[in-house]
């Protein structure tokens, strides 16, 4: 058994309402871990507030801040090296995450999709636009996925996925909330069985 616990980064652009269920869980279940950083490409937004109202260090970090992408992907890890991060959980974070920085955490970072993952994943696939294509393409059900970061949007392994109804008079925002819901246990179970894995 482990006696370390797994410093987590979060990585988030909105709301951060999986941050915060993230942040329960890992009480109510008494999980190795703690949510050490909260990294975003808004200075202001639900989840940066959230982590300065909880005493959680927070790092606000966009391409447009440096010359050369690269520069930004090296202070991005930087950064994270700073803080001793073991682990990134992406939650709902709008932007692709620089080669340089996966390459820097294999295995060890997972973000969470709306969807059934592979499908409605890829480029351009996210938040509402997500729902918005599973009620277009007439589906009964879809689901939240929770997979492995790599270099391709939305390709890595899968780790843990729930499926969930959608309904004859679903509209996208419906459809999203019930997602939501499911997204909120659905990562903290995925968390609990990344720390299980052998190396964790
Ligand atoms: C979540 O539904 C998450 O799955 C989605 O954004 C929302 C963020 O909500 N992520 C993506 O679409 C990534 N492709 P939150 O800020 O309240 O956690």
């Amino acid at each position: 058994m482990t006696t370390h616990t797994t410093r987590i980064a979060v990585f988030c652009s909105g709301s951060g309402s999986n941050f915060k269920a993230l942040f329960q869980a890992i009480e109510n279940k008494q999980l190795p871990a703690e949510i050490v950083l909260c990294l975003s490409n808004r200075a202001r937004c639900g989840a940066m507030e959230f982590a300065e109202q909880n005493g959680i260090a927070t790092v606000h970090i966009t391409e447009q801040q440096f010359g050369f992408f690269d520069e930004f992907a090296e202070a991005m890890v930087e950064r994270l090296k700073k803080h001793h991060i073991d682990i990134i959980l992406l939650a709902g974070y709008m932007r692709k995450v620089p080669d340089a920085v996966v390459a820097a955490f294999p295995e060890r970072m997972l973000n969470i999709h709306p969807a059934l993952l592979p499908k409605f994943g890829g480029e351009g696939m996210y938040g509402i636009h997500v729902h918005t294509a599973v009620l277009g393409a007439g589906e009964t059900e879809t689901g939240a996925t929770v997979h492995f970061v790599n270099e391709e949007y939305d390709k890595g392994e899968i780790l843990l996925q729930r499926t969930v109804p959608v309904l004859p008079d679903d509209t996208p925002e419906t459809l999203a909330a019930r997602v939501l819901e499911c997204e909120h246990r659905l990562y903290p179970d995925a968390l609990e069985k990344l720390l299980t894995l052998p190396g964790s």
